[in-house]
């Protein structure tokens, strides 16, 4: 592992508690579901697990109660993603996060986050945690984590040339210049980029531009907006529409989260920014074929051998 690119990943771990639905309920509906799943998950977790099981080299940052979830999603990701989780924090004031899944029989979803001892990964916490943040080649973070800690490890490891992925889920709102300059890639689906941009997306790739290039004004490096199955765009020094792989969705859970995950891996491997985005889309599009966040993310054989 030495002599690979080091990515830190700092972000939320959750339990995910499943249950399948026929059609999400709306608001005031009832509606009987499946039993309820435990599966490991988290947005931060995803992605860390993602590139540690795509081949990264992966260490993780975040906070978990010590209870039996936290321990279940730190050994998820040590021993089968190979992720290095000496620094998470095992806080025994607080819970595991938890998040609350319904997936109904098209694959999509709605989530509801219970975040637990993920606001425990404070200022404090991830001042103490500066020298993964110094030393990692790629820093990979999220939003359900305070948006003060991801803005101090935003800065910290730009400080040292870091390259910075951002995956701006869950939307906090529209994001204002001082944290976008710090990003070099930001990765949000369309329902994101409408909120972080303060602007609905009349569909059609140009307006799509349009909307990229109100944060490209604001100093990200480049957005790469994925857009389920009609692939992703990309918004940089160029601009380009990606058509998605084939896949018949049945859970769309931690498909983002693999996306994230997977483009750091070939960008730790000095892919081109296209390899990179080919194969994070195979990577997603296994994802959604196959239930559960974690459970789901395929390895590196599968996503090479793929499409
Ligand atoms: O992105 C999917 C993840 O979002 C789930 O695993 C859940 O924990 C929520 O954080």
């Amino acid at each position: 592992m030495a002599d690979k690119k080091k990515i830190v990943v700092v972000g939320s771990l959750n339990m995910d508690a499943v249950i399948n639905v026929e059609n999400i309920p709306r608001a005031g509906e009832t509606v009987m579901g499946s039993d309820v799943e435990k599966v490991p998950g988290g947005k931060g977790a995803n992605q860390a697990y993602a590139a540690g099981k795509l081949g990264g080299n992966v260490t993780m940052l975040g906070v978990v109660g010590d209870d039996e979830d936290g321990k279940t999603l730190v050994d998820s990701l040590r021993q089968e993603a190979g992720v290095e989780t000496q620094w998470i924090l095992r806080d025994s004031d607080a819970g595991t996060g938890t998040a609350y899944i319904y997936v109904q029989s098209d694959g999509n979803n709605c989530i509801v986050v219970s975040p637990g001892a993920n606001h425990r990964c404070d200022l404090k916490y991830v001042k103490e945690q500066e020298k993964q943040l110094r030393e990692c080649d790629i820093l990979l973070t999220q939003f359900e984590i305070p948006m003060e800690t991801v803005a101090y490890a935003l800065k910290t490891a730009k400080k040292m040339g870091n390259q910075i992925i951002l995956n701006p889920a869950p939307a906090p709102g529209i994001l204002t210049p001082e944290l976008l300059k710090y990003v070099d890639i930001l990765t949000p689906n369309e329902t994101e980029l409408e909120i972080i941009t303060g602007r609905k997306w009349d569909a059609g790739l140009e307006d799509l531009e349009q909307m990229c290039k109100l944060l490209l004004d604001k100093g990200v490096g480049c957005v790469i907006v994925t857009l389920g199955e009609e692939g992703c765009f990309l918004a940089g020094k160029e601009f380009k529409h990606f058509p998605a792989y084939k896949a018949e969705a049945v859970d769309t859970t931690a498909a983002g989260d693999t996306f994230s995950g997977a483009l750091a891996v070939m960008l730790a491997e000095k892919k081109t920014m296209e390899e990179a985005i080919e194969f994070a889309m195979k990577a997603s599009a296994i994802t959604v074929q196959r239930k559960g966040a974690q459970l789901s993310i395929p390895d590196r054989t599968e996503v090479e051998q793929y499409g």
